[in-house]
């Protein structure tokens, strides 16, 4: 098995990089002025973490390619890690938001399209309603009050190296067994162990142990984790998370963002799921910011039974763009005629496609990583065994080994994920895009190796 040598790997970055700087002398001009009105010379910090001595400034983006401004044409495999799964700017969202954006923006009151989401999330994922807003952030924080009001108790439980947006109470890990702050962690508003518990996926023995304070208002999991690399549920696993959650009265956040990739219904629907709450956001309306947050039906009566109607606009649960017409003419169009089964079917093909090819390559060179997938999720992680847990998986990760893949694949007009290895496929996406992703990837493996 061929060890990554370290000063091959480092030299290798060096001359990426100066490829990367000559070959875009318009995105580093761009950069230049941006660090003058910009913090870190961009408008979010996490996209300083691009692999790049900085980001490429983007001209524009259609379906699974965009142009940087020094004209190099990218396949797009980050899809704005999934808030455009769709494909960039699917012609039908773009019709439905055109003509929203002319018939009205915001309103604070409802139109026919809000019922037509309502229906059709419905039908999707089973969960008799549904609220929105502007973010799966946001979606999460909501659960997570309306959790805690009904069941009174103050704690949410997570999973080791979850990810469920910039939500307070989830940013929070094991070290050495220990709940800290994740490392990372801005300005923390009280310790998170405070708020919440954490615990490794896929262990049924602590997660019985956590619960069985009756304590915990509800667990927030993603049903698959997809935010450290991909590490499944075990088999049996959510048949005892539900169990658990049900016997000790805490209720059941599953947060789809991300496993939606998993079909139309998201892993919930695909492995017969039975959550409290459902949270769907980034890509339902092809990029247009909203989200949605379902519960069932017995969930809906508690909130309606706390709901003061005075206050109702003050107590924590809110937003003022949040449903607005604009996002909704969006969602509709997206779920309508972009997001559908038929899509679906094309892109988990293509991802298997992608798996294929990486696994083929991966065994071939002998370099011990593994590839996982997801519906139309794939993504390799470096180390031989698949992880069961955030733990496993967090030790597989290899930041400088990362950074190298991402900006070999840059250079050669392939944007992967920026915060792990991780590549999605899109209704746009086709296998001339999936075959260029493996022949470059063989290249860097060559280059690391040979
Ligand atoms: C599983 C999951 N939930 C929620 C979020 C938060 O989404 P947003 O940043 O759009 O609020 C993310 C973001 O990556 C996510 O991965």
């Amino acid at each position: 098995m061929p060890a990554i040598n370290r000063d091959r790997l480092q030299s290798l970055m060096e001359s990426e990089q100066k490829k990367f700087i000559n070959e875009r002398p318009k995105s580093k001009a761009l950069f230049g002025r941006a660090c003058k009105s910009l913090l870190g010379g961009v408008p979010m910090n996490w996209m300083s973490k691009w692999a790049g001595a900085f980001p490429p400034f983007v001209r524009e983006a259609h379906g699974a390619e965009f142009f940087d401004v020094d004209g190099h044409r990218y396949v797009d495999l980050c899809l704005g890690d999934t808030g455009a799964m769709t494909g960039h700017s699917p012609s039908e969202t773009v019709l439905g938001a055109q003509q929203q954006l002319a018939r009205g923006i915001t309103l604070m009151l409802p139109g026919e399209d809000a019922v037509w989401v309502g229906e059709e999330l419905q039908k999707r994922f089973g969960l008799a309603y549904w609220q929105f807003a502007l973010s799966a952030t946001d979606a999460n924080r909501f659960s997570i009050r309306l959790a805690r009001q009904i069941t009174g108790r103050n704690k949410i439980l997570v999973f080791n190296w979850c990810y469920h947006g910039s939500v307070d109470e989830t940013l929070i890990t094991l070290e050495d067994g220990v709940p800290k702050p994740r490392r990372g962690n801005v300005g923390p508003p009280v310790d998170p162990s405070v708020t919440t518990k954490v615990i490794e996926f896929n262990d049924v023995d602590a997660l019985a142990k956590a619960l069985e304070p009756g304590d915990v208002a509800c667990v927030l999991a993603e049903p698959a984790m997809t935010n450290v690399g991909i590490v499944h549920p075990d088999p049996g696993y959510h048949q005892h998370l539900r169990e658990l959650t049900r016997r000790y009265g805490t209720l059941l956040i599953i947060d789809e963002t991300h496993t939606i990739c998993a079909g139309p219904g998201g892993y919930t629907r695909a492995e017969n799921l039975d959550p409290d709450f459902l949270i769907f956001g980034k890509p339902i309306g092809g990029g247009v910011p909203g989200a949605t947050y379902g519960f069932s039906q017995e969930i809906a009566d508690a909130i309606a039974a706390r709901q003061n109607l005075e206050d109702c606009d003050v107590g924590g649960v809110g937003g003022t763009l949040a449903g607005n017409a604009l996002s909704l003419a969006a969602m509709r169009a997206t779920l309508g005629n972009v997001l559908t089964q038929a899509a679906f079917d094309r892109m988990i093909a293509l991802a298997q496609s992608w798996t294929a090819g990486v696994e083929q390559a991966i065994a071939e060179f002998e370099v011990p990583w593994h590839v996982t997938r997801l519906g139309c999720r794939a993504e390799y992680l470096f180390s031989r065994e698949r992880p069961r847990n955030g733990s496993q998986a967090h030790h597989a990760m290899d930041f400088e080994l990362e950074r190298f893949m991402h900006l070999y694949a840059m250079n050669r007009g392939i944007l992967l994920t920026p915060f792990h290895n991780m590549a999605l496929m899109s209704p746009a996406t086709t296998q001339e895009h999936v075959d260029r992703h493996t022949r470059v990837f063989r290249e860097a493996l060559t280059a690391l190796i040979a």
